[in-house]
């Protein structure tokens, strides 16, 4: 139980919001010209909690079911929550409840049906074109990904995912027609969601099916998909910065975060390379070179990256302006875990916090770790931060009065809210914002249920797409308003 340390109190012109990303909520997998994604192709798998990571395994034969499935197969992300017919309803609802800032991802396969192609898809741009504006109606900044998980298919039929060095052009053009057209709407914007994902699920972030790379190491093939991701997106942030006249351009981490499990000195160490892990393509981004101990990572495992000549500029001249991550529990490490209870994460296990409480999923919530968390990161960049995902996943029902009752949802949100305010206040942390993750109900990413619910707004549809579709607030729709409406002071 978090209680602050300090008077609640945030800037004036703190951004508080929501976040989304197109692959969990847009739905109209195939419609206005949408070419397909890896997403699209990833199927509803009933697996255990602690099997979690099952999810992620998906070979080439997965990849030819789903190109070839009909239409009563199950792949949730096909149909999201529709947001593609609702986001103006939903938009209206986020402005209710006051929101500043909307953090959402445009669809790389909506741009373009296919990423070879010369020219862009206008009818993609002409959706998010008007969901910029009906957020700009209502005085809501965008807040954009370029890449939240959802590479187009071609990527894996045509290439071998972000391994193929042309995937970097590839993106520089996408990121291009963004830029171009949406940046009379958009300031703040992100480069890759979760950039070291890869190295966990490289599937959903890659686009690399591992039996595809028969010829090398699969690791090896991931840091060098990596390393084409880092140069993309110091691309990107160069161009962004040619073509949209004062854009933020920041970069995305999973801010897992890790405590010794033991005061032993091994377990400090575990931890201590844990965390480094944690960090180490950020460092790319945040100061323009990798660091001595990622070097030493690849060259100890043997592996050798090819880089172009042209790499060393591009990444010291994409350097980001702020950091972002997405922060939802902590959990442990020890040298030594055998015998210890484990507990599952979005895309990690880590030994079980005897002190902290888990949700159905396992995730250990801990209101003190996103302070922990936020005085590390500020500290080791100096750069201002961006809460960009925090949320909890739970089994919300409709109660019989129609409504539903979430008082779980809102301590977590007062609890973590309270954390910031200390953060900035006693710890001197510049944070610019914080978006609730999947402020309406979506699909979960690494379950694919729509059971897993984050939402204030409460979507009925189940985990086999039945349902009417229909949107009802739940009681921490009306918290978060009170939140927004007296700046984090009235909680
Ligand atoms: C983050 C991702 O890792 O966690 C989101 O950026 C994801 O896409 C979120 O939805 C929550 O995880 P999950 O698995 O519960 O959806």
């Amino acid at each position: 139980m978090y209680k602050n340390t300090s008077p609640l109190k945030f800037p004036n012109d703190f951004l508080w919001g929501g976040a989304t990303a197109a692959n969990q909520v847009e739905g109209a997998w195939n419609e206005d010209g949408k070419g397909m994604t890896i997403e699209d192709c990833l199927p509803y798998r009933e697996v255990g909690v602690a099997d979690f990571t099952k999810q992620f395994q998906f070979s080439s034969r997965d990849l030819e079911e789903a190109l070839t499935a009909g239409p009563d197969a199950n792949y949730p992300k096909r149909r999201g929550i529709d947001f593609y017919h609702h986001y103006k309803e939903d938009i209206k609802l986020f402005a209710e409840m006051g929101y500043k800032i909307f953090r959402m991802s445009i669809s790389w396969a909506r741009i373009f049906t296919d990423p070879r192609d010369e020219k862009p898809n206008e009818d993609g741009i002409a959706f998010y074109e008007d969901m910029f504006k009906e957020c700009k109606k209502y005085g809501i900044e965008p807040l954009v990904t370029l890449s939240h998980y959802d590479p187009p298919v071609v990527l894996a039929t045509k290439y071998r995912g972000w391994y193929s060095r042309e995937v970097i052009d590839l993106f520089e053009k996408y990121a291009r027609v963004c830029f171009e057209r949406f940046g009379k709407y958009v300031t703040y914007w992100l480069t890759f969601n979760e950039v070291d994902a890869m190295l966990r699920h490289p599937v959903t972030s890659g686009a690399l099916i591992e039996d595809r790379f028969a010829d090398i190491p699969f690791e090896q093939a991931i840091y060098q998909a990596m390393h084409h991701q880092m140069v993309a997106s110091a691309r990107a942030v160069k161009l962004g910065h040619e073509l949209v006249p004062g854009a933020q351009i920041g970069c995305m981490m999973t801010k897992l975060c890790f405590y010794p499990f033991t005061c032993k000195p091994e377990d400090n160490l575990a931890t201590q390379q844990r965390m480094r892990s944690i960090y180490r393509y950020v460092d790319i981004q945040v100061f323009g070179e990798y660091p001595n101990y990622l070097n030493n990572e690849i060259r100890n495992k043997g592996y050798v990256i090819q880089w172009k000549d042209s790499d060393e500029t591009d990444l010291k001249e994409g350097t980001v302006d702020f950091v972002s991550f997405s922060y939802y529990m902590t959990s442990c490490m020890a040298a030594e875990t055998e015998g210890l209870d484990m507990a599952p994460g979005n895309t990690v296990n880590g030994v079980k916090n005897p002190y902290l409480p888990s949700s159905e999923w396992g995730w250990q919530t801990d209101p003190t770790g996103l302070r922990i968390s936020l005085v590390d990161i500020y500290d080791r960049y100096r750069k201002p931060l961006f809460i960009v995902e925090n949320g909890l996943g739970e089994r919300d029902q409709i109660t019989e009065d129609g409504k539903i009752h979430d008082p779980y949802r809102c301590e977590y949100l007062k609890e973590h809210v309270m954390a910031m305010s200390d953060a900035i206040n006693e710890d001197g942390v510049e944070l610019w914002g914080y978006t609730w993750w999947g402020c309406i109900d979506l699909v979960s990413e690494s379950t694919r249920q729509m059971s897993k619910r984050y939402g204030f707004i409460y979507v009925d549809i189940d985990d086999y797409g039945n349902g009417t579709y229909n949107r009802y607030k739940k009681d921490s729709f009306y918290y978060y308003k009170q939140v927004i409406e007296s700046n984090g002071e009235k909680l």
